[in-house]
């Protein structure tokens, strides 16, 4: 018999099983707590919760340890590339050269958007932001593929992972070329994932993108470092979305709309604007961390924190050394790094951030990179959701291969009126 835990009440015990992950985490399984005890565990904001058993990606945020099927972060990031992560994260294993090829040339096959989709993009206003973009364009490609609809089918995974992760990048730049007025940019065939992508954002119908190795070797490395982070909003959306049996479109394009708010995939947005007002207000950031410590103000420190990490965000180490190796590369002086280093110094110093064990996170120093390829604001969270998607591909394919999935439906503790009777329109009386 393994481990358990015992909870008593009311002078009744009931014995819980405890079940142990493969890196010695534990824990108390009470999905038969109500049943035998008509108790439920409360837990806001899941922040104590294990929502499933995954064999995804490991995490121990006080070690500042991450891991993709096993594989440190630092391992990947220095010697594989987006593509293959995420080949090893979908299906568990670091691809041989033939899988290798298969992958790459399904995600060649199925890079185009059905021709009619250009008229969808058509119809968005040029204000909108591009995640609203994403997540409806998403959705809306399973309209182009009707089999999507019909839900998991084993033999057609492969195809259906491969759409999403090529397609998804043809919309990313798709919608920053119409948000700009500027006509659509094809995909080359001829080109890798990344390149493509760059391809596709800045080259002209009249000159080709002078494609840099390291301005591509610098967002792979991006997209490698987004792919997966288990049971964060966007992700646990997703299988929540899956466990309904929606198709795997649907489910990445709630995904895409939780990674959107500012506290998740957003803040690298939020932190260069962060960084901009600072500069424009002529604050060396000071100021600013008065503010953030200040519960009154409104104001976080953008791109600090993290609700699993409690050291230094792996990820942002690999993205900073980035972030001073392409900017020298490419000759750019940007004041908003200093700023932001000068940011880190004070807050990792000040026993606020110390206390409560904030630092810097993948989104700190994410943006700068972005802003020295020439990638807008707006489209920061989205290159974030382009990573993101093995991530999401992964866990989706968890849901549906596990034979017994439930539907996602957590209970509540209800506090609100007690039963009352209904009274007529004319006889109510204003509360207020
Ligand atoms: N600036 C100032 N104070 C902060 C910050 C921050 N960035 N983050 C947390 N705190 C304080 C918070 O006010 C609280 O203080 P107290 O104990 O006095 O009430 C304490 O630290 C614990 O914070 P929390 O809100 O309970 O932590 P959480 O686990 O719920 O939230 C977080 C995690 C990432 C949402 C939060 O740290 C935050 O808002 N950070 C800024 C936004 C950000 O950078 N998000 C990207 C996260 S990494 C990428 C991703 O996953 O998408």
């Amino acid at each position: 018999m393994g481990k358990q835990a015992k909870l008593e009440l009311d002078g009744k015990t009931y014995i819980l099983p405890v079940v142990v992950g493969s890196e010695g985490e534990h824990g108390v399984d009470i999905s038969t707590l109500r049943q035998t005890s008509g108790l439920i565990t409360l837990d806001d904001g899941y922040g104590n919760t294990g929502s499933c058993v995954s064999k995804i990606t490991f995490i121990d945020g006080d070690k500042g340890i991450l891991r993709y099927r096993g594989y440190p972060i630092e391992e990947l990031a220095e010697k594989s590339t987006f593509i293959e992560a995420a080949y090893l994260i979908i299906y568990g294993e670091l691809p041989t050269s033939a899988q290798l090829k298969r992958f790459s040339d399904l995600l060649t096959a199925n890079e185009m958007l059905h021709e009619s989709m250009k008229n969808h993009f058509a119809t968005f206003p040029a204000t909108a932001h591009p995640m609203a973009i994403l997540s409806s364009m998403i959705n809306a490609v399973s309209c182009y593929h009707p089999r999507l609809i019909e839900g998991y089918k084993a033999d057609m995974f492969d195809v259906q992972a491969a759409r999403l992760l090529s397609k998804v990048r043809t919309i990313a730049a798709f919608a920053y070329r119409v948000s700009r007025g500027l006509p659509a940019i094809y995909p080359k065939p001829s080109y890798k994932y990344t390149a493509n992508f760059l391809h596709m954002m800045f080259s002209e119908p009249y000159q080709d993108y002078d494609l840099k190795p390291e301005v591509v070797r610098a967002l792979d490395l991006i997209f490698l470092l987004h792919a997966d982070h288990e049971q964060n909003c966007s992700t646990s959306t997703v299988r929540m979305i899956a466990s309904s049996q929606a198709n795997l479109f649907a489910s990445a394009a709630g995904g895409v709309c939780a990674l959107w708010g500012p506290l998740h995939g957003g803040a690298n947005q939020a932190v260069i604007e962060m960084l901009e007002d600072i500069h424009r207000s002529g604050d060396d950031g000071s100021r600013f961390i008065a503010a953030a410590k200040d519960k009154n103000s409104g104001k976080r420190l953008m791109g600090f924190g993290h609700r699993v990490y409690k050291n230094y965000d792996p990820r942002a180490k690999i993205i900073k050394a980035q972030c001073d190796n392409l900017l020298k590369v490419l000759n750019i002086s940007d004041p908003l790094l200093d700023i932001a280093k000068h940011l880190e110094e004070a807050a990792l110093k000040d026993s606020y951030f110390v206390e409560r064990k904030l630092y810097p996170n993948v989104d700190f120093y994410s943006g700068i990179i972005m802003r020295a390829i020439g990638i807008p604001k707006e489209m920061f969270t989205v290159i974030f959701a382009i990573g993101r998607m093995p991530g999401w591909i992964a866990n989706y394919k968890e849901i549906v291969d596990h034979q017994g999935t439930r539907i996602y439906r957590p209970r509540q503790i209800y506090t609100g009126e007690t039963e009352r009777h209904f009274v007529s329109l004319n006889q109510r009386k204003s509360k207020a």
